[in-house]
């Protein structure tokens, strides 16, 4: 049994949240008494009109019964971007700083305050305005980790337009399908921005874009506007004399935001939201078929997204925070963006990787602005538990007192090296689980209240009630594994997909109906404490990066040298999990390096540099059962060199199993 760690005496003195009764008499009272719960959170913030008392939540999980639907406050009015910026002006910190930037290169960085926030927020708002946006608009957003992406996300909320971010690592052929599928009218981006010493071109990806959305999809964006970003950072490699040669300008599409911002106001009206209203959407891989548009709405997104970061960072006034993730992932909006500046929170924010300038730069970091919360990936500690304690010791890091952890589980080695080595014992580690549907923490630890175990997940935030299901939809009580659902709705989830609300039945209620599934599984041990154990669907997480199985044999088998394509996981000792990809030829092909690398790059290109596959293997068949369903659990022992493949009876040729053991790469 795993040791249990008690919450860091120098953490509880601090805490809101000082013991675990304290949290389990919020726990009941938020699940008995929701309304009750949070009204006294939501009355912090503005409302245009107030919701009305006694219809606070309402709600269907069943599909039999009707639609499935969730809906928090309705009736009530305001705007998330008001409640972020205004308020907080109004409230005294105007001159507080919202963001200390911090470039990739440890030369470039900057800060904005509230105040100056708040102006360029409504000058992109009015700018957006004048090209035409309006209430309901999806602004597409292809950004690296500036400011101006912040300030772009929350114009986007006050004038009531939607935003999609697409993650800046992704292919044209990715961004052109978002972008086409949610129809957006305008495209956001930045001439370049460095990762490292490696040069990113993203106006050239979106000018490649818009040309797929056009002819593939027959969507044409009407403008792109072009953050001028490459000319103010410190190159980190060689960027020729002549950048903009890096990109096509297209006097009739592009707009350069700075030539927008330089003529607007900084006072802009707000758009006042009712509390369904869209927010945002974003993208996540589906397990079969096109990437799903996940919508998150105004009101129930707003007080969870603070709720959850103020408790489970336990942020107090004077706190640094910093979040590594991207804002092209969910993290990166609840935990970059919203959730910390709705709370009036001072955050870093990053655009760099851990490895630039040397593998210190994020304890080189977090001793520069004396960061105390410091919110990471279990990949991005793996991968630097690598080199050593050598960086580490260079650096002050006393600051830190919570360390958090998200997007895949966290084996128990890489926790202790966390907890011990940057912690120094000192810290609370809260292993995060949650999705870009939860819209925010669904099972954690919390800080100086609960007790941690390395590696389990812990018990569920406020308003979560979680279940774990067996595959007949029974109830498991007390230790076991299973499915892990939730009972009932808390105000941060998604509501919908967007344009396709059967889908959004399908995927997540209709499996164990009256319920939302994650499509995790989970464990309880003896002591109550949550573990979740991976996905039980055909979906892989590569370094946090969500994606699906079929997508990835989709782009294999576009290859018109490969029959046929099955992907599964394989552990990977630092990014969790890693693709292994089986492939029949067809007849007569040679299976070369020129064929592996084309696949690599063809994978690459067609999702993103992250989907690269790790092993190609040539497969003279598939095991499959008679009915012709590839059974991925013997391509997965196979993957992993595991020989005890188990029962193969049901295979329609169980030959096949040895002759995939012996031609393994
Ligand atoms: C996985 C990321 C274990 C899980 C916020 C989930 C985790 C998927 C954890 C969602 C964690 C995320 N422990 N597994 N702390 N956090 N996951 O939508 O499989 O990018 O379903 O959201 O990541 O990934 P997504």
């Amino acid at each position: 049994m795993s040791r249990v760690y008690q919450p860091p005496a120098l953490v509880v003195d601090k805490s809101r949240l000082p013991s675990f009764a304290k949290y389990k008499e919020m726990h009941k009272k938020s699940i008995e008494n929701p309304e009750e719960f949070w009204s006294e959170i939501a009355n912090e913030f503005f409302w245009q009109v107030p919701y009305e008392p006694g219809n606070f939540v309402s709600y269907n999980f069943d599909s039999s019964q009707g639609e499935v639907f969730a809906k928090w406050m309705e009736g009530a009015v305001t705007n998330i971007c008001f409640n972020i910026l205004d308020r907080n002006v109004m409230n005294g910190h105007g001159e507080k700083v919202a963001f200390y930037w911090e470039g990739n290169h440890p030369d470039d960085y900057s800060r904005i305050t509230y105040r100056k926030l708040l102006d360029e927020v409504c000058q992109f708002s009015n700018a957006l305005r004048d090209i035409g946006v309006v209430k309901g608009d999806r602004v597409s957003v292809y950004m690296p980790m500036i400011l101006e992406t912040v300030v772009c996300m929350l114009a986007c909320a006050r004038i009531g337009a939607i935003h999609s971010v697409v993650f800046a690592g992704f292919s044209s052929d990715s961004l052109a399908e978002r972008v086409a599928n949610c129809e957006a009218k305008v495209l956001v981006t930045a001439d370049g921005a460095w990762r490292g010493e490696k040069l990113l071109l993203l106006k050239k990806t979106c000018e490649d874009a818009m040309l797929k959305a056009k002819i593939k999809y027959k969507h044409t964006v009407e403008k792109c506007i072009v953050v001028s970003h490459l000319s103010r950072v410190t190159p980190c490699g060689t960027l020729p004399d002549d950048h903009k040669s890096l990109y096509r300008w297209n006097d009739s599409v592009d707009l350069w935001w700075h030539d927008l911002m330089e003529v607007q106001s900084t006072c802009c009206t707000p758009e006042w939201m009712e509390a369904e209203e869209p927010l945002f959407m974003l993208y996540t891989s589906g397990s079969t078929g096109k990437p799903k548009g996940v919508m998150h709405t105004t009101a129930g997104y707003m007080i969870y997204a603070s709720t959850t970061f103020r408790y489970v960072f336990d942020y107090r006034e004077k706190d640094i925070y910093w979040c590594t993730a991207d804002v092209g992932w969910i993290t990166g909006h609840t935990y970059v963006v919203y959730g910390p500046l709705l709370n009036a929170a001072t955050c870093v924010m990053f655009e760099g990787t851990p490895f630039y300038p040397d593998n210190g730069r994020y304890w080189s970091t977090v001793e520069k602005y004396k960061v105390n919360q410091f919110y990471t990936a279990p990949t991005a500690i793996r991968s630097l538990m690598k080199f050593g304690e050598e960086h580490i010791k260079q650096h002050e890091l006393q600051s830190l007192r919570i360390l958090g952890s998200v997007g895949e589980p966290i084996n128990s080695e890489a926790w202790l090296w966390y907890y011990n080595l940057i912690g120094k014992g000192n810290c609370s580690i809260v292993d995060t689980f949650w999705q870009t549907e939860t819209g925010g923490h669904v099972l954690t630890s919390l800080p100086g209240a609960t007790p941690m175990k390395p590696g389990a997940a812990g018990f569920p935030f406020f308003g979560v009630e979680p279940r774990i299901l067996d595959d007949n939809g029974r109830k498991i009580e007390g230790p076991g594994e299973g499915n892990l659902v939730f009972a009932r709705p808390w105000p941060g989830m998604m509501r919908t997909l967007f344009g396709d609300h059967r889908r959004y039945e399908r995927v997540y209620f209709e499996k164990f109906p009256g319920y939302y599934c994650t499509g995790d599984g989970a464990k309880r041990d003896e002591d109550g404490f949550l573990w979740v154990t991976g996905r039980i669907d055909d979906m892989l997480n590569v370094s946090g990066h969500l994606m699906s199985t079929s997508e990835v044999e989709g782009v294999l088998t576009e290859e018109p040298r490969v029959s046929e394509a099955a992907v599964v996981s394989k552990p990977h000792p630092i990014k969790g999990e890693s693709l292994y990809c089986f492939i029949i030829l067809n007849e007569g092909v040679k299976f070369d390096m020129e064929l592996i690398d084309s696949l690599k790059k063809r994978v690459r290109s067609r999702i993103g540099a992250f989907a690269a596959p790790d092993v190609i293997h040539n497969a003279s068949g598939l095991p499959k059962t008679r009915s012709g369903k590839i059974m991925r659990r013997i391509l997965r022992k196979i993957a992993m060199g595991d020989t005890d493949i188990g029962d193969t009876s049901t295979l329609a040729d169980p030959t096949v199993v040895d002759k995939l053991l012996q031609s393994k790469p």
